[in-house]
Parts: C-alpha cells; structure tokens; sequence
C-alpha cells in the first residue's frame, strides 16, 4: 500500500498566517504540521510516500523534509498542484504514483492522538473497494458527516447544515486502484471543488465502503481554533502514539 499526503491549498482560512508560508508547515506544538501525516503513515506501515504540494511556498517543503532521511525514510516523492481544485484534483495528481496499488490518503493538517495501524491492516484483507474512519465531533457541519442506520453505512453528506449523526468523516481515506478512474467522472460542486465526499459516496452505493471509528482524539488545524486545540492537544499527549 502506498501513501499520499495531501499538502496543496492557500491555507485562506488562516490569512495572514499563511501570507508569507504554506499551512502545512505552521507548528503545531514543537514541529511543522506536515510531520504529523507523514508520521501517521510511517507508523502504520506505510513508507512509500507523495506529497501533493501547492501554493507559493512549496519549495519550502523540499527544504524541510529533503529526502525523508529524518523520518528514516530512504527517499520521498513530490509532486505539485496547480491552482486549487479541491481534495479529489488533488489526488488525482498521485496516479502515476499509485500506480495501479492500493492507496492511504492522508489530509495533511489532520492529526491524530493513535494510530491507524488496525484499519489499514484490515484494508489489506479487503480485496475491493475503500474505508473511512469517523470520529464523534461536537460540530459536525464542519466536515463530511456519515449516516449510519443499524450499523450500515447510508451516506456522506459534505458539511450539512442539519447534520443526520455526530460522526466525522475524518481526513484519511484508504482506496482501491479505480479511486483515479471515479475521480475522473466527477463534476465540480457549489464551492467549485472536486468533493472527496462524492468519491466517497461512489463507494458507499457500490456497497464496498467500509469504515472503523477511530481511537483517541482528532483534529483538523485548518482554522484558527482548529490550529490552537491541536497545538493543546500535541502538548498534552503528543500524537501518532502506539499503544
Ligand atoms: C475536508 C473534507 C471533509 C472532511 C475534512 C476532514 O474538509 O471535505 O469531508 O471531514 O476535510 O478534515 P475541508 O477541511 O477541506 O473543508
């Protein structure tokens, strides 16, 4: 299996934080941002990575992570995003990288207090299809939010205002080898993005989605309330811990 963090955006949500440098390599207690995905990767097992880049700093992330020495990595791959087209665009940039493997998309400003080294080894077994792994949230209009009814997986709505569950749809998702095809038959939604959501749900009609929900905390820290709790959060039990 194969793993891509996604690192591309203008971070405007942060403005001016993000003037002057690229989100994903804010702090986040005492590292950048970026760390915390690769290593989420690394910990499950997973060492052949990309990161998708973008914006007006992405050399900055060259200078950062270099070849991936200091994760004991041999070698990590890069490639860049032109403009912003959403979550799905760029993905997609990760084909020829993927290169027919199954793969774990990790959203690089996701962090998380465990692991995920049990739903990745499940994928393993699963022989077709993709799996997402939720979390309860106090608000969940902030994310894609999943219905479940007696235990089975209806849908994916992106940020509902009248959220049919607590549970998150949170930013790592693991795909079989025909996510690229499917992201190819998208259209734009209303905020004019390739939703990560609709290919989501192209699984859970196929009836080949599965999800786990996931051990200790997590959080985005793509606002500034975000970015503050999980900067509180790492200080107080540091993240990727294995139990
Ligand atoms: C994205 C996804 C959303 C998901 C969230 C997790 O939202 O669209 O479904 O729940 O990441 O962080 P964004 O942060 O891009 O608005």
């Amino acid at each position: 299996m194969k793993g891509i963090v996604l690192a591309g955006g203008l971070g405007t949500r942060l403005f001016p934080l993000t003037k002057i440098t690229n989100k994903h390599l804010l702090p986040i207690y005492e590292k950048p941002m970026i760390y915390y995905p690769i290593e989420t990767l690394i910990n499950a097992g997973i060492t052949d990575i990309m990161i998708v880049i973008g914006g007006n700093h992405a050399g900055d992330f060259l200078r950062l992570i270099g070849n991936g020495k200091e994760f004991g990595l041999k070698h990590i791959n890069y490639t860049y995003q032109e403009g912003e087209g959403g979550i799905a665009a760029a993905l997609s940039l990760a084909e020829y990288f993927a290169d027919g493997e199954p793969i774990c998309v990790v959203l690089g400003d996701n962090i998380i207090e465990k692991n995920i080294i049990k739903a990745v080894n499940d994928f393993k077994k699963q022989k077709k299809g993709a799996k997402i792994m939720l979390k309860e949230v106090p608000d969940p209009e902030r994310f894609g939010v999943a219905e479940i009814v007696n235990g089975k997986l209806i849908g994916i709505e992106e940020k509902p205002k009248k959220p049919k569950s607590n549970l998150a749809v949170i930013g790592i998702y693991m795909y079989d080898e025909r996510v690229f095809d499917i992201i190819k038959t998208l259209k734009p939604s209303a905020r004019g993005e390739l939703e990560i959501t609709d290919v989501n749900n192209f699984y859970v009609k196929e009836g080949t989605m599965t999800w786990e929900m996931l051990k200790g905390w997590w959080t985005d820290a793509g606002t500034f309330e975000s970015l503050l709790r999980a900067n509180i959060l790492v200080a107080q039990t540091g993240a990727n811990n294995i139990d």
